[in-house]
């Protein structure tokens, strides 16, 4: 089966140059491939390279922080709305692809924590706190051309994008790497929890009323499982170079 895939693309006509958003959409579910061939294709081509779900993370680890109830819908959008995320090139030689402050704070890699893993998708459905990040999100692209990834970057915060790309892998391929992940990180992992909990937080991520995870319509779907990095990076760069000149 071929494993990539172009959707037709609705948006064929751009309306002028400065309208169109210069933003490659990278879309999937958890441990798809979006950071590895993300990092990748923005290195490739000179791009900002900006992990949304760094956003939403950051959000949970900060309510958790505040002792906030996380399902006090209006006390977590009201923290999301005020509440102060950098996101920015390295400060820590430890691995990362970027550094995240909250309010000033590295919290990094208490981003990746089982804790955050647990309760982000109860966060990142409400719209509220959605509303909030994608305005953020779309001051960051106004800033110069980017390669962003997401749930709903394709669907809802810039369906105008020039080229979105729709990762996926089987349940499976993706709990193993997400287990392999943590345990480099040395934490000690079970793969049967880590796919059954990667299972919960796809359907919650697919199923919620605001923005669901989708396929865009003109996306380009690549299934990874059993796919090597360097071709899906080449594939994405090259359509890229056709569509931003
Ligand atoms: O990509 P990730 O696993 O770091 O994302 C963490 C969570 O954030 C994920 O469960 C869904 C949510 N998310 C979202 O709803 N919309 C985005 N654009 C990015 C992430």
């Amino acid at each position: 089966m071929n494993q990539i895939t172009e959707f037709p693309r609705l948006h064929t006509v751009p309306m002028s140059n400065h309208e169109v958003p210069q933003v490659i959409a990278i879309d999937g579910p958890a441990a798809s491939g979006k950071s590895t061939v993300g990092e990748a294709v923005a290195r490739r081509l000179g791009f900002l390279y900006f992990d949304t779900g760094a956003m939403y993370r950051a959000v949970t680890l900060a309510a958790i922080g505040r002792k906030i109830n996380l399902g006090d819908e209006t006390a977590v959008t009201a923290l999301a709305e005020s509440v102060h995320i950098d996101i920015v090139p390295p400060t820590v030689e430890d691995g990362r692809q970027y550094t995240v402050l909250v309010d000033q704070v590295d919290v990094t890699w208490g981003l990746r924590s089982a804790e955050v893993d647990a309760n982000v998708s109860t966060v990142s459905a409400y719209p509220g706190v959605r509303a909030a990040l994608s305005r953020q999100q779309r001051r960051v692209a106004k800033t110069g051309r980017v390669v962003m990834m997401g749930r709903d970057i394709g669907t809802v915060v810039f369906p105008e994008a020039p080229l979105k790309v729709y990762l996926n892998a089987s349940a499976e391929v993706r709990a193993r790497r997400r287990a392999q992940e943590l345990a480099e990180r040395g934490q000690s992992v079970d793969l049967a929890s880590v796919l059954a909990a990667m299972i919960e937080r796809d359907a919650i991520d697919s199923n919620r009323e605001t923005a669901p995870l989708r396929i865009a319509s003109g996306a380009v779907i690549v299934e990874t499982d059993g796919l090597a990095i360097d071709e899906v990076v080449e594939r994405i760069v090259a359509l890229a170079h056709e569509r931003f000149q």
